[in-house]
């Protein structure tokens, strides 16, 4: 395959694996209550619909998907965590939002969840999310091994929290007002758990699934971590270049809130040219997966992630 044919099949499988996350989040998110929950109060469902569905790019479900297929998985046991690692970035880009947090007006082209609904309502919202994906994946419906199950709900649960995600954005928000800006290793850190950390759960998560060896799940991480690394700065870029239309989402707030990016510490060229390489680290760790032609889709993504435009 050529290039462009390369980012011909990356675009279809990037198309599929959204509107198969689409159609279960959808039904994930039915008016119906399940077993044991008591009723679905309906402003509340509004407000999780709005946040999780008809937008975004639908990344880290392509990359549970994709990165399962590896190993033969496909079907309700991908998808289901697909569906609950990508409820969890749609809680935190509603967090993320906030007024208290980077007080953004637009999210996805459309008025944050805050804006759209009330602040109490933003938050709940995320919580609901943030408890749905768990229940989510340790329903029997998503694996019929327990054990299973258990390790994926453990990794989540370390990529969103206290030393992931969460512990991300309190770093990135302290850094903001600190007395000196953070080192580009603190930078790179900091990114590492705000973003880097549920990316990886992402391929992660096909490990977990294919029953990968350790050398395999050694590979993948890599893979992850430089893919995450990447898409942030790639994101640090982006709101740097400022096309708010393009993005569907304010450009140009990280300068203005002082936010640590490689951009602010080393300027536009040397940001690019250090997403560059990380790009080359994640497509290099895919070949010690010993799969063959089979990861080049992941190498796409990974291409993919530093040529964005939103
Ligand atoms: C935006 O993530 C937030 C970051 C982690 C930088 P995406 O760029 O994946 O957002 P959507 O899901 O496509 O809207
Ligand atoms: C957000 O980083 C990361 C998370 C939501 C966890 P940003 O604050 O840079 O994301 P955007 O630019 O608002 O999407
Ligand atoms: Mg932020
Ligand atoms: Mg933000
Ligand atoms: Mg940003």
């Amino acid at each position: 395959m050529d290039a462009a044919a390369r980012a011909e099949e990356f675009r279809r499988r990037l198309d599929q694996a959204a509107e198969a996350t689409e159609a279960a989040l959808d039904s994930l998110l039915a008016p119906a209550p399940l077993a044991d929950e008591i009723t679905r109060p309906a402003r509340l469902l509004e407000a999780m619909r709005y946040v999780s569905l008809g937008g975004g790019k639908r990344l880290r479900p392509f990359l549970v998907i994709e990165s399962a297929r590896l190993f033969g998985v496909e079907g309700a046991s991908a998808l289901r965590t697909a569906c609950a690692l990508e409820m969890i970035h749609c809680y935190s880009l509603a967090h993320d939002d906030l007024p208290a947090m980077d007080d953004d007006d637009l999210r996805r082209g459309r008025p944050t969840a805050h804006k759209a609904f009330d602040e109490a309502t933003a938050i709940l919202a995320g919580d609901g999310l943030l408890t749905y994906a768990f229940d989510v994946v340790a329903d029997p419906a998503t694996h019929p091994d327990a054990s299973l199950r258990v390790s994926l709900v453990l990794a989540l649960a370390r990529a969103a929290g206290l030393g992931g995600m969460v512990g991300g954005q309190a770093l990135d928000l302290a850094a903001e007002t600190a007395a000196t800006p953070l080192s580009q290793a603190e930078t790179m850190q900091m990114q590492a758990m705000k973003t880097g950390a549920l990316l990886r759960f992402a391929v992660d998560a096909g490990g977990i699934l294919g029953g990968a060896a350790p050398a395999q799940k050694k590979a993948l991480r890599r893979y992850g971590e430089a893919l995450g690394a990447a898409f942030q700065i790639a994101d640090d870029i982006l709101d740097a270049e400022g096309d708010t239309a393009a993005l569907g989402k304010r450009a140009g707030k990280d300068a203005e809130r002082g936010k640590a990016t490689l951009v602010s510490l080393l300027g536009l060229d040397a940001a690019r040219t250090r997403c560059d390489q990380l790009v080359n680290e994640a497509t290099t760790a895919l070949a010690e997966l010993g799969l063959g032609d089979a990861t080049e889709i992941l190498a796409e993504a990974a291409r993919f992630v530093a040529a964005r435009r939103n």
